[in-house]
């Protein structure tokens, strides 16, 4: 085993060295956390690995959701120059796992103890065919607002609880010239806040006749119809300036008190709080009118690509230092995102992150829990990017609702 160990170190030494990447002792690591809070959080993992004499080649690809980095993984992997460890969402992971590109965690997790500790929702994704394949970070949730509470206040809007409510503090926003929504016109986001509207609208039995299920009867019912109008009025609540803009930016319309509300996954915490913002202070965390029990989430986590052999020590040692439990916690607080493990204490958690654990754990006992459609937890991504076109041509005011459900049948049927 040693010496099989140590063979194997020096091949991957000489082959990163030709490849001109990592050192055998580095990890080489493909992640989308490009933006401030991203940042801040994966800075917390990269100091966890240096303290314990790992090396970290950062290999950031740009681009909110992961698409653009999933794109240049195929190319790595075709390659035959897979990173060491490359984040990963939900259905991506099961479907590395089939073409056997994954490294089994199987002895750390043991020797961790994870099948006791990680949620079912997460070892779903995490462990496929009984073999751990992925190290969760995190559990994100899709279905909340951002709100800039001293822009709240100013025009008299108390958090809206309904989508009438919402409807009234966009239009009272309007009226007043602050841009009601921020919002970054790219498919993936128009699908964030589609995930809570949808949810809104059809509930948590529909949400899960649509997405999950795939029903067409659901896809293609008057509820439906109703939460592509509930997008279009949205839609009329965005600045001029919204297409292409990255998530981030829209958060900071937000943070700045340029515009009042903000739908996306609680991701957007931690731009708030790397600005130096407190939450009930100076925003506010909610869950988008209508859907306050559901949660619909995605978890991030770190699959180990095969670098022809067993887990590497260096792999093992990353794996192991995602899954522990200060780590988790630190981390976390600084993500905006929760634990991926049910027995961290939430003490060091702001107030959104304590509501943000309450939730997920309420909605898991009362069946209210969900993977995203919008982040790859409901469906392989070839379902997810039918939706996302979808979606996005509505938005954009290619199609009407009525044509937008038409479409959206026919696409998911061609799809799946
Ligand atoms: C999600 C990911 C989050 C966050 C977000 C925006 O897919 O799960 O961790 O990074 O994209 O980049």
């Amino acid at each position: 085993m040693r010496s099989f160990f140590k063979t194997k170190t020096a091949i991957a030494l000489a082959l990163s060295v030709a490849a001109g990447t990592a050192t055998a002792e580095d990890v080489e690591v493909l992640h989308w956390w490009t933006s401030g809070g991203e940042a801040a959080a994966l800075n917390v993992l990269k100091q966890d690995l240096e303290g314990q004499g790992i090396g970290w080649t950062d290999m950031p690809v740009a681009g909110g959701g992961g698409e653009q980095a999933m794109t240049v993984l195929r190319a790595r992997v075709t390659a035959g120059n897979a990173p060491t460890a490359v984040q990963g969402l939900g259905f991506d992971i099961i479907d590395w796992a089939d073409q056997g590109s994954l490294a089994n965690l199987n002895d750390v997790a043991a020797a961790e103890g994870w099948d006791d500790v990680v949620p079912a929702a997460l070892q779903q994704f995490a462990k496929v065919n009984g073999e751990w394949v992925s190290a969760p970070v995190n559990v994100h949730s899709t279905n909340w607002v951002w709100a800039n509470k001293a822009v709240l206040d100013a025009n008299g809007i108390a958090m809206p609880e309904t989508w009438d409510d919402f409807v009234a503090a966009m239009d009272t926003l309007s009226a007043a010239g602050i841009t009601p929504i921020a919002h970054g016109g790219q498919a993936w986001q128009e699908a964030t806040v589609f995930d809570s509207v949808v949810m809104s609208v059809l509930g948590p039995d529909g949400y899960k006749a649509a997405f999950i299920d795939l029903d067409a009867d659901v896809l293609g019912s008057d509820g439906m119809k109703e939460a592509f109008d509930r997008m279009s009025v949205i839609r009329a609540n965005v600045d001029d300036n919204f297409s292409g803009r990255d998530w981030n930016l829209a958060t900071a319309m937000v943070i700045n008190g340029d515009a009042g509300f903000q739908m996306m996954g609680d991701w957007a915490k931690g731009e708030f709080i790397n600005a130096g913002k407190v939450p009930g202070e100076d925003f506010l965390c909610f869950r988008f009118p209508g859907t306050s029990e559901q949660v619909t989430f995605n978890a991030d986590q770190f699959m180990m690509f095969d670098q022809g052999g067993a887990v590497s020590a260096e792999q093992a040692a990353l794996a192991t230092a995602i899954l522990s439990p200060s780590f988790q916690s630190a981390f976390n607080v600084v993500k905006g995102s929760v634990p991926a493990r049910t027995d961290v204490s939430n003490e060091a958690f702001d107030a959104c992150g304590k509501k943000g654990m309450a939730d997920l754990a309420a909605a898991a006992s009362s069946g209210n829990l969900f993977g995203s459609m919008a982040h790859g937890h409901a469906n392989p991504a070839s379902v997810k990017n039918a939706i996302y076109d979808v979606v996005t041509a509505h938005f954009n005011g290619e199609y009407d609702s009525e044509t937008a459900v038409q479409e959206l049948v026919d696409a998911v049927d061609i799809a799946k």
